[in-house]
């Protein structure tokens, strides 16, 4: 590579790590959390408040904010998120899902209002509407298609997760449940700081499971004084169709383990569901192994709810 060239490569790295770059504010204006060059501390805790107090009236209609987290992807954190919807919808509650995974939003295909487009009021951003009557918002409603993959810097992202928590217009709602991407990096830190969550749900299997992963997970929610409502062990076992016996799939229950070692209810096991392809969307009406294994979890939270209040 010639000199000239590895300057290029340089300066193009220096423009892919400036965030002002891909930002609409003036550089080093106070409206830009993620602005380097933002102004004094000052300026910083009055933008924190105001924040905070648009939030605050947003979320005033809101009875319960609950959101579903783990440690590593791909344990199903966001089948659990929308089939205890689907339950809690069914069960009487208003529900609205906020789909916090901007990279990649699951929620819209399992509600069945895939391909639906927001659109915005004099109230806000109208949430999607699914048949069951659950209200959903994601960024997948915002994209032209949903193949399109979402490439944006951490900062977008949290400016898009921020305008879900601040400007969606979801009426009074019983239950709100905040989908994340795995993890503890920029979204679900910053649900957990802008969103007075009444809980948590940590989603896990008993597969390669990583102590480390869901510690960190337990530690930032405790940091944060987020209340921790429960661990649910996913894909846990099978039922055998002859003998009604539970066959583990990973050995033994080490989110059992887990749930004795940091002293956190294990509040529920979803048992694999054979006739899942992931491909079609959640039913309610029972045909879900899923999602009728998921109603005890969804009394579960609700009893742990009121005993709170
Ligand atoms: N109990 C289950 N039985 C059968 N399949 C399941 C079960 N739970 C989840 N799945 C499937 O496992 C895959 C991962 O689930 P899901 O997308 O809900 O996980 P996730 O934790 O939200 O993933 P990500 O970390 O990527 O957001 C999907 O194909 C889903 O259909
Ligand atoms: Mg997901
Ligand atoms: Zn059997």
């Amino acid at each position: 590579m010639s000199s000239a060239n590895v300057e290029d490569k340089k300066s193009d790295l220096k423009e892919q790590e400036d965030p002002c770059k891909s930002c609409s504010e003036k550089k080093g204006s106070s409206k830009c959390d993620n602005c380097p060059s933002a102004q004094s501390s000052a300026d910083k805790a009055a933008k924190k408040a105001e924040r905070d107090e648009r939030i605050m009236k947003r979320l005033e209609s809101i009875k319960y904010k609950i959101a579903i987290v783990s440690g590593k992807g791909g344990v199903g954190k966001s089948t659990i998120t929308a089939s205890l919807a689907l339950n809690f919808s069914m069960m009487g509650y208003r529900v609205g899902v906020l789909d916090a995974d901007v990279s990649g939003p699951n929620i819209p295909h399992l509600l069945g209002v895939e391909g639906h487009k927001l659109t915005g009021s004099e109230l806000g951003i109208e949430p999607a509407m699914s048949r069951n009557g659950v209200k959903a918002v994601s960024s997948e409603m915002v994209l032209s298609t949903s193949d399109t993959p979402m490439l944006w810097r951490g900062p977008m992202r949290t400016t898009m997760v921020y305008q879900f928590i601040a400007d969606v217009n979801w009426g009074s709602l019983d239950f709100l449940l905040v989908d994340l991407p795995p993890g503890t990096g920029d979204e679900p830190l910053s649900v957990m700081q802008m969103i007075p969550l009444d809980g948590i749900v940590i989603v896990s299997t008993s597969s390669n499971l990583s102590v480390l992963d869901v510690s960190k997970i337990i530690n930032m929610a405790r940091n944060l004084e987020v209340p921790i409502l429960g661990l649910v062990e996913n894909m846990s076992y099978l039922q055998c169709p002859d003998c009604d016996k539970q066959i583990r799939l990973f050995g033994e229950n080490k989110v059992g383990q887990l749930s004795k070692h940091y002293g956190v209810d294990l509040i529920g096991q979803v048992p694999v569901d054979p006739q899942n392809s992931g491909v079609d969307e959640l039913p309610a009406d029972g045909r879900s192994l899923i999602v009728t294994s998921v109603r005890a979890i969804a009394e579960k939270i609700v009893s742990i709810l009121k005993e709170k209040a």
